[in-house]
């Protein structure tokens, strides 16, 4: 593959600062290197910066940043289809989860003027499924994945969205914290939640192969949003919004093993680093690690069967 690495270090869309230190860690940890050494293409565009937008203000007055976080989304998503355009992996370096309302935003432009249909895997703990008007916490990183399935509330809000993502086309793994609201339209929009109750119940290889499954069978492109606080804050503490009860170590290992089987994932978000609060850089070196497995790395041979 032909990787590109893609640093978004916005911190606009949380209360909490320290996640504009995201992509820089993430370097720090050797993620380039750790991809280039499994055979990939690695290149580095360095950080984006926000398109100025000035002071936007909204009715709901929780919103905070708003200008900052619209000028992060249309970096972001400009950089995504530039990116997909040039036949180029990228990989966004964060920054706090708001990136994602325009990596996404960015790459299903993309994928849409290629005719496949572009698929979200959304591994966190959280949904962040809010919309401005549902959002109480003002912290927009709430809201990506409702703004690129084109949830309403977002017109003269965020920047129109060229190609949404059909909610039915995603899939969230590892959630553990949703708002009533949130939960109110997933149910209504019937997107595919595997809280971590499921987890526990179903295993993580099962969950994810059924989507996989579906990806497959769409010819669909895949992007995978990885927030730290998909893991346990036991193994991943460096997050502004730790929630008990994540992913294990292994557990996490397995899905980015079984995505990197599939040769289905076309983009990749890392998000909600924050350096600030690391430990010795564990976390960084854990996300590496990760990402690594999702480009390939195993322990042993590749398994023989694929599915
Ligand atoms: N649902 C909560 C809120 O809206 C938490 C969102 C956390 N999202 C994240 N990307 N860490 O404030
Ligand atoms: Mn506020
Ligand atoms: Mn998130
Ligand atoms: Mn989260």
């Amino acid at each position: 593959k032909r990787v590109v690495l893609i640093g978004v270090p916005t911190q606009a869309g949380t209360h909490q600062k320290g996640c504009l230190m995201g992509p820089d860690a993430l370097r720090t940890a050797g993620i380039a290197e750790a991809i280039r050494e499994l055979g990939h293409c690695v290149e580095d565009w360095g950080n984006l910066a926000p398109a100025s937008q000035g002071d936007l203000q909204h009715a709901n007055r929780a919103i905070h940043d708003l200008g900052e976080t619209v000028g992060w989304i249309e970096a972001a998503a400009e950089a995504g289809t530039r990116a997909v355009g040039d036949g180029l992996f990228p990989v966004f370096l964060g920054g706090d989860h708001s990136m994602s309302a325009g990596t996404v935003a960015g790459v299903a432009r993309a994928a849409k003027a290629s005719g496949r249909p572009q698929f979200v895997l959304w591994l966190d703990a959280h949904s962040d499924f809010h919309t401005p008007d549902t959002t109480t916490s003002g912290n927009l990183h709430g809201t990506p994945l409702a703004y690129v399935t084109g949830m309403p509330g977002f017109a003269g809000v965020f920047p129109d969205l060229e190609a949404r993502v059909d909610p039915a086309n995603v899939a969230m793994i590892g959630i553990r914290s949703v708002d009533p609201a949130e939960r109110a339209a997933l149910r209504q929009h019937r997107v595919e939640v595997h809280d971590m109750r499921r987890v526990d119940q179903h295993g993580m290889s099962s969950l994810l192969l059924g989507f996989i499954e579906r990806v497959k069978a769409a010819n669909g492109l895949l992007h995978v949003s990885l927030d730290v606080d998909f893991l346990d804050p036991v193994v991943a503490p460096a997050v502004g919004t730790t929630v008990p009860g994540g992913a294990t170590f292994r557990e996490a290992h397995l899905v980015m093993e079984l995505i990197s089987d599939s040769g289905l994932m076309a983009s990749l978000d890392v998000a909600e680093l924050n350096p600030f609060l690391d430990e010795r850089g564990k976390t960084a070196r854990l996300m590496v690690d990760l990402v690594a497995s999702l480009f390939g790395r195993s322990v042993m041979d590749r398994p023989t069967i694929s599915y």
